[in-house]
């Protein structure tokens, strides 16, 4: 156990889950953590599994629970020791009275207590349990220990508990954990801003039962919400049809139509300081929607499309703008055609992507040249989470540069 805070973001986070009621928020800690793109490998003590099957922790994590310190198979596939080092950051949570006190005395009775024995990553430990047993001086002696050897506590927080009664020992929210685990890396960057983000596609409708639309799946986008809220800032998400969860904190506005996402887009930015459209908006709409669903009755049929409102660019024209910033999705010459986008839309800054049958659409991983006028940044393929972050410690770079040209910069942890 070395250090209580964290350089930069873990990418590896080891879960440890003891026996408590509040094991179930350990499954939507799960959730919280992988969104922003960690990879999540849950510990269950004995406890624990009287409360939440580890199946429902496999699915959520996509790895199989550990459990079982004696598992020949699971030691053959990853012996504890090598658990022990993949591991970025140990974090147990929720942690019961028996475990904390099993931890303050260094027992390594099963593999859970193992694990925070033989890793060298910084432990954090959420407390859970009912009140009387955390303000016992036997708990506030093994949690005193726990601190003094750089275990870092998280909570707990006040308020109803399980057993009915009131006061100090929920295990904090997982959303306030997660938030606090990548605050550092993000270091309050945009604390304070309001940030309205577009994503997603949009639907132009044919007739009552069609539509014109594209491949986005909205995931670049959530993304980039997920990593703006992380980075401290007040977050509008005006999603296109997309089947993605609402980033936790996040206010999300739901549109189907260029024409929508237009009006609910504007609504939101009146009073913005940064807008991103990373919304794939359709540039043409069907001049005129049938009312009645239409009959295939000749061999050839011929759409008539007008130009669909561009979004971005209005935004970017308002009297009082938000510092404005695009995507491009080009399928060749990115740079040029990015930069050509940036100058005749009057943008602050573009993230142009390569776009193409597995690229950027509706994939996990993606990759940006972040392009700005005098200056550019590269930022290679990784998952979205991880890019999004990146990104945004870019833009709340670029941000303050321009609103306070004179101020010299504090380096931002992530914008390489
Ligand atoms: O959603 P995913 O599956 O994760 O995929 C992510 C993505 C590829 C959709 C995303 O990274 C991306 O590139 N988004 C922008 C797609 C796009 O419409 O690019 P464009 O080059 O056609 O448009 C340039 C900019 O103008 C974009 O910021 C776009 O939001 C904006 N625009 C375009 C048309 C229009 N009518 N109004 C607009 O505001």
């Amino acid at each position: 156990m070395t250090e209580i805070g964290l350089p930069s973001a873990p990418r590896r986070i080891l879960l440890g889950v003891s026996g408590g009621i509040a094991a179930y928020k350990a499954a939507e800690l799960v959730r919280r953590l992988r969104e922003r793109g960690a990879e999540v490998q849950v510990v269950m003590t004995a406890g624990a599994k009287q409360f939440v099957t580890p199946l429902t922790f496999q699915a959520l994590s996509g790895r199989a629970v550990r459990d079982d310190l004696w598992d020949e198979a699971a030691e053959d596939a990853m012996g504890h020791i090598e658990l022990a080092r993949w591991a970025e950051l140990v974090l147990v949570a929720p942690a019961s009275a028996d475990l904390i006190a099993r931890l303050a005395m260094g027992r390594a009775d099963d593999l859970l207590t193992t694990l925070v024995l033989a890793t060298a990553a910084p432990v954090w430990v959420a407390p859970a349990m009912n009140r009387f047993m955390w303000s016992n001086e036997a708990t506030q002696a093994n949690v005193a220990t726990l601190a003094a050897r750089g275990v870092k506590l998280l909570g707990p927080d006040a308020g109803e508990q399980a057993c009915g009664e009131v006061g100090l020992g929920r295990m904090q929210e997982p959303e306030a954990i997660a938030a606090e685990i990548f605050a550092s890396e993000l270091n309050g960057a945009l604390h304070g801003l309001h940030l309205v983000i577009s994503a997603g596609p949009t639907r132009e409708p044919l007739d009552p039962v069609r539509f014109i639309s594209n491949r986005s799946s909205g995931k670049m986008g959530f993304a980039v919400a997920a990593a703006a809220r992380d980075a401290g800032a007040r977050v509008t998400l005006v999603s296109g049809p997309v089947s993605l969860a609402t980033p936790a904190g996040v206010t999300r506005v739901d549109v189907e139509t260029a024409e929508q996402m237009y009006r609910a887009v504007h609504a939101a930015v009146t009073d913005a300081d940064l807008y991103i459209g990373a919304a794939a908006v359709a540039d043409y709409t069907p001049a005129r929607c049938a009312t009645q669903k239409i009959k295939k009755s000749s061999e050839c049929l011929e759409l008539s499309l007008q130009r669909a409102p561009d979004i971005l660019a209005s935004v970017a024209a308002l009297e009082r703008r938000p510092f404005t910033v695009g995507f491009a999705a080009e399928t060749t010459d990115v740079e040029k055609h990015a930069r050509e986008k940036l100058a005749r839309k009057r943008l602050d800054l573009i993230a142009a992507n390569e776009v193409g049958a597995d690229r950027a659409f509706d994939r996990e991983d993606n990759a940006l040249l972040v392009l700005w006028p005098g200056g550019r940044r590269e930022l290679e393929l990784k998952s979205k989470a991880d890019l999004a972050r990146e990104f945004i410690a870019i833009v709340a770079e670029r941000y303050r540069e321009a609103r306070h040209p004179s101020v010299a910069l504090a380096p931002v942890a992530g914008s390489g």
